[in-house]
């Protein structure tokens, strides 16, 4: 059985990708939020990243997970299963195994951005999971957690590393308004990327087959269709930049040329210096440390540390507290 929800109609998301486009177009420092990555085409390219040699975390994920899942379906009992940012929901299955298994899990609550995504994944997961209840929402999870459906505890995998897209301080707004729609007592699931030596965390950000180059432009084709706009992406080049500071990946795409881009849809005209860039996504990498505390300041306790034999990835269980 499975149906889909959607959060925000098509108009809706038009309006937003303006709204972000003037914000971000007309910044002294141009930038584009990552969610804008991820129409049909974007998820596809994102689901080729993921079986890159160089893109590690997909497969250090995937080795906790399947060390893990029986652990966690143990702790935690959990009859509705909520994924966030679910995209095919591939790494999922190795949860839902074990959640059945165990026999307490009823519903499934994939929740994504892109609709096509989400319902390739939901048909083939109601498929292969005959008595599962699959509720899939089309929605942003910084603005649609409040539609949460299925009986509790729930427990809500936020996977992938995709935390690592938000600025520090809209980690802790997201975490804190992941705590505001749980019980205590309730689960959240956190897939975070570990800080590495660069070389290895810059080649899984700018791979030699060039896919995540394509991904990065990708964003502008988007902009292109949604708002009528005029860029040729072959006239950006993919940047992946290791910011030590900050301990986050930076991608950029930057102007080869001087050139202007119309973009009637947001009635907007935007020229580019040659070599000015535009950030088009953070993927911030932690440590063990710092993702127990920003956990605790959101008012969850952390339960559960894994990570990878090579510990390149970490995955924390974490209970909203009292
Ligand atoms: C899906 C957000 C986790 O940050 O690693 C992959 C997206 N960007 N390659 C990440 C991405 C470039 C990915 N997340």
């Amino acid at each position: 059985m499975s149906d889909l929800d959607v959060a925000h109609s098509a108009d809706d998301l038009i309006d937003a990708l303006r709204a972000d486009v003037r914000a971000g177009l007309t910044a002294e420092q141009k930038w584009l939020p990552a969610k804008w990555f991820y129409d049909a085409r974007g998820s596809e390219l994102f689901e080729r990243i993921t079986a890159l040699p160089e893109y590690y975390p997909t497969r250090s994920e995937r080795e906790v997970l399947g060390r893990e899942a029986v652990e966690i379906a143990e702790v935690t009992s959990a009859r509705t299963l909520v994924e966030l940012g679910s995209g095919s929901s591939e790494k999922t299955r190795l949860l839902l195994d074990a959640l059945i298994g165990h026999g307490s899990l009823e519903t499934f609550v994939p929740l994504d951005v892109s609709a096509s995504a989400l319902a390739e994944a939901t048909t083939a997961i109601a498929g292969d999971y005959p008595g599962l209840a699959v509720r899939g929402v089309v929605g942003d999870f910084t603005a649609h957690l409040d539609l949460l459906p299925g009986d509790r505890p729930r427990l809500v995998a936020f996977l992938g590393g995709t935390i690592g897209n938000f600025l520090p301080a809209d980690r802790l707004t997201f975490l804190r308004s992941v705590r505001g729609v749980l019980d205590a007592g309730e689960w959240l699931l956190l897939g975070t990327d570990l800080v590495k030596d660069e070389a290895t965390l810059v080649r899984a950000y700018d791979d030699a087959a060039g896919v995540t180059a394509e991904f990065d432009r990708n964003v502008l084709r988007v902009i292109n269709a949604g708002l009528g706009a005029n860029f040729d992406p072959g006239a950006f080049e993919h940047v992946a930049h290791w910011d030590p500071v900050h301990e986050w990946i930076e991608m950029r795409l930057r102007a080869r040329v001087r050139q202007v881009v119309r973009i009637p849809g947001a009635d907007l005209e935007v020229s580019f210096a040659e070599g000015e860039h535009i950030r088009t996504e953070i993927s911030a990498k932690f440590r063990q440390a710092k993702v127990g505390d920003e956990l605790t300041a959101a008012g969850f306790t952390a339960v559960r540390w894994w990570t990878d034999a090579r510990s390149r990835y970490g995955v924390t269980l974490a209970r909203a507290a009292d």
